[in-house]
This record gives C-alpha cells, structure tokens and sequence, in this order.
C-alpha cells in the first residue's frame, strides 16, 4: 500500500521564528501519525530547512528548488549537496510559480531531476496547465509534454522513486480548485503515461499528487480518489491550526 502525503508549500513565507512557533503548534498531531501510512513534510524556505530537520521530528524538510549544476558563479542559487549536508533529501522542481516567475521550463527540470538522481534526493516534480491551455482542452497534452521532457533520460529506477504534482495553475492560490473527479482522471493520465514509456512496474510506483486550492474541507475529496496519493498545499498550510485540521483529515482514512 502507498503511504499518502501532505507536503506544505510555505513558497517565500514564514520567517525562523515562525517556524519554531509553527513547529510547536502542530508537533503533537504530527508526532501521532503512523509514518508507515504518512509522509508529512513542509517545504520552508532554505533558512528554515535546518530548524525543520532539528526540531519538526517526523515532519519532513522539502526544499523548494535547487540548482542542477553541482557548485560554481551561480549567485543567489543552492546546490544539492549544500541541501544533502543538512538532512534535507527532498525538493520540489518545477512549480509554476517558478516556471512563470524563474524562466525554469521543462529542459532545466530535466537538468535538476538528472541532478537530485545523483545525488538520490526526491523529487516532487509539478506540472499543470494554465488557464487558457484548460479552456483550450490542452491540460492533458501539456502535463504529457511537461513530464516526457522532464523524465528524459533518467533510470527507471529514479523515475519510479518520483512524487508528480498535478497543479493547473488555474486552481493555485485562486480557491477554484479541480473537482476532484477531474484531478483523478488527470492522475490516471499522469500514470499512464509513465506507464507508455516506462511500463507498468514503474508507473505502479511513481507518487501523484493534487495541488491547488486544497484546504481542511476538500482534502479528503482528494486523498480518496484511486489514482491520487496525496496533496500539496499552499495558503491552507500557513496557519497551524488549519494545517493541524488537514492532518486530522488525512488520519480519518487510516
Ligand atoms: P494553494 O497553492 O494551495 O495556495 O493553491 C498550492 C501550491 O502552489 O503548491
């Protein structure tokens, strides 16, 4: 059985001090999950990377992007062993804020999940749709590309270990979230097509997520769908006790 996951998106939120705070108000629902059934984690800013690993105990630190090339004249950018010598050993690559915001596209994806293979880091790999692609009917189409360019030339082995974050861009930060019928046929499409170039003993493995507009009301809808293993959350991970709810949400499934 797949454990299911709820990873907070913090995105450029919360200082060290909210953090600690933020810690010790949900410490006692995290410390009661059953880790064999759940994967919690939060991905913080670089900064609070180090307090979360120390301190979040069976909260997981997922950073938020990093940089494909192993050091060197990249101002402003982290490597993946700058994040390996702290404990954190998952990112997130390609949200679309940075895809929209950072020029990241589908080849630099492909560098950085090449780059995080090296260095057996997971990934949790965001794809989605804008609006104008979803009123078009090119959802399907443009999550396909976003994942085939991304997976190239990757083993199977890592590409089986990968997290996939359906996100229509549409549904981020908007409150307009994806019926849940309609993230679920996408997750299907999402494993299908790891499973036309891959096979069906990798795409059996590989991780899908919903994201977009998730919070304590609707994160159920989600995590009960066949194909969808988990959810990644922006605005409803911030406040504690909203965060705290979703996980009491999640533990109803167990
Ligand atoms: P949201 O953000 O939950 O605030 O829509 C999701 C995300 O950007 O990962």
């Amino acid at each position: 059985m797949k454990r299911k996951i709820l990873i907070g998106n913090w995105k450029m939120n919360k200082t060290m001090k909210e953090t600690l705070s933020f810690i010790g108000e949900t410490k006692e629902v995290v410390e009661s999950l059953n880790e064999e059934e759940f994967v919690v984690g939060i991905a913080s800013s670089f900064l609070c990377l180090p307090l979360i690993r120390k301190l979040g105990g069976k909260l997981i630190g997922v950073a938020q992007n990093l940089h494909y090339e192993e050091s060197g004249a990249f101002t402003g950018e982290i490597s993946a062993s700058m994040l390996e010598e702290i404990g954190v050993d998952f990112s997130l690559i390609g949200h679309s804020e940075r895809r929209q915001n950072f020029n990241e596209t589908n080849s630099t994806c492909n560098l950085k999940l090449k780059t995080m293979e090296k260095h057996n880091m997971n990934a949790i790999y965001c794809v989605g749709e804008t609006l104008s692609e979803y009123e078009e009917g090119k959802g399907e189409e443009v999550v396909k590309t976003q994942i085939l360019e991304a997976i190239e030339g990757l083993s199977e082995n890592y590409v089986s270990s990968l997290v996939i974050a359906y996100e229509p861009i549409w549904a981020i930060g908007t409150g307009n979230n994806a019926t849940s019928e309609d993230a679920n046929n996408m997750a299907l499409h999402i494993i299908e097509t790891i499973k036309e170039k891959y096979g069906e003993k990798v795409s059996d493995k590989v991780y899908v997520l919903y994201g977009g507009s998730v919070n304590e009301d609707n994160i159920k809808d989600y995590v009960d769908k066949e194909n969808i293993d988990g959810v990644l959350v922006g605005g409803a991970s911030l406040d504690p006790k909203s965060f705290v709810s979703l996980i009491n949400k999640l533990k109803e499934l167990e």
